[in-house]
């Protein structure tokens, strides 16, 4: 099947990197939102990022040009009629997946496949939301996707090995490299990933070392490119918090428990950079 127009639903920090991504590699694609101001929001990031690679001497203005070009954006969902492929990037909250699965299943073409950007929520759950859960997927991207090589795709028990090959191809084609999950809460990379992050937060909560410390450990002794603070700022402490709620939920054990002192900054507002405080303050 050739993609010849992705939508992508959700124009924030996921949803922005993956509609670049995909630009720049030749594919139309419509990038939908709830609010105009939002998606330009996510336009102005992408052209951001491009005009930054475009300064450095790494990409061409007129391949600026082109990739934004090809990039549509719109606040109807009925605007998905035409595509081939979907990507879902909106909020990591189940009832609003379940909601925009099910409005999708409606609007878009019988062949289009319905991928989630879901960090979590398991996919055969979505899918069962729809009437072709055999062309339902995870195609979960990493933060910041222009940069991040990794597409984690995730089959569904109904997931088909048409549909599977078809978004293994397409991360190909977006010039990243797929690694294959099966659907069990966190799926591989979040599965690994949160609970180091949430014990990161633990020696916060326990006062075992203060955030540059606890970030200096595991960035100098054991390479990471950012500290698991750093990295939780990044990805969003309410996203953090989601994840660690559906590992707990998921598994029943209590090795998955979300220290109290992220669900604090959560409730507190300190969502990490996107609103300027998180274990770290940022300039907005
Ligand atoms: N968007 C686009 N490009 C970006 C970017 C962004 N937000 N941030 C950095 N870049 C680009 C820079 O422009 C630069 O590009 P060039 O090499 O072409 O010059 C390159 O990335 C390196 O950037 P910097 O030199 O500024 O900084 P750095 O070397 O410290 O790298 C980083 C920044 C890539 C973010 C690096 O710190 C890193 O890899 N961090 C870990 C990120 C990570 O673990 N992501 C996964 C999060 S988990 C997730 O996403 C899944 C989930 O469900 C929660």
């Amino acid at each position: 099947m050739e993609i010849k127009k992705l939508g992508v639903i959700g124009s924030g920090q996921m949803g922005n990197g993956i509609a670049q991504v995909a630009a720049a590699s030749g594919i139309e694609v419509i990038m939908s939102d709830i609010k105009e101001e939002f998606t330009a929001k996510g336009v102005a990031n992408i052209k951001k990022n491009l005009e930054r690679s475009v300064s450095k001497g790494k990409l061409e203005q007129s391949a600026m040009d082109t990739t934004l070009a090809k990039i549509k954006t719109t606040v109807n969902l009925s605007d998905m009629a035409d595509a081939d492929f979907v990507v879902e990037a909106a909020v990591e909250r189940e009832d609003l997946k379940f909601k925009i699965f099910q409005d999708l299943d409606s609007i878009c073409p019988a062949h289009a496949i319905l991928s989630t950007n879901t960090s979590s929520i398991p996919i055969g759950r979505i899918a069962a939301k729809t009437k072709r859960p055999d062309k339902v997927i995870g195609m979960h991207f990493m933060n910041p996707v222009p940069v991040m090589k990794l597409v984690e795709i995730i089959r569904g028990l109904p997931t088909s090995d048409e549909t599977f090959k078809i978004t293994w191809d397409l991360s190909e084609k977006l010039g990243k490299t797929p690694a294959e999950a099966n659907d069990f809460p966190g799926f591989i990379a979040n599965r690994i990933l949160l609970p180091m992050i949430n014990e990161a937060v633990f020696c916060l909560y326990q006062s075992v070392g203060k955030p540059k410390d606890i970030d200096t450990v595991m960035k100098l002794g054991m390479n990471h490119p950012m500290g698991p603070l750093e990295l939780a700022d990044l990805i969003g402490l309410d996203t953090c918090l989601a994840i660690m709620e559906t590992l707990y939920d998921g598994f029943k054990d209590s090795k998955y428990r979300p220290c109290p002192l992220l669900r604090k900054y959560v409730e507190a507002g300190w969502l990490g950079r996107k609103t300027g405080k998180g274990f770290y303050e940022y300039n907005k």
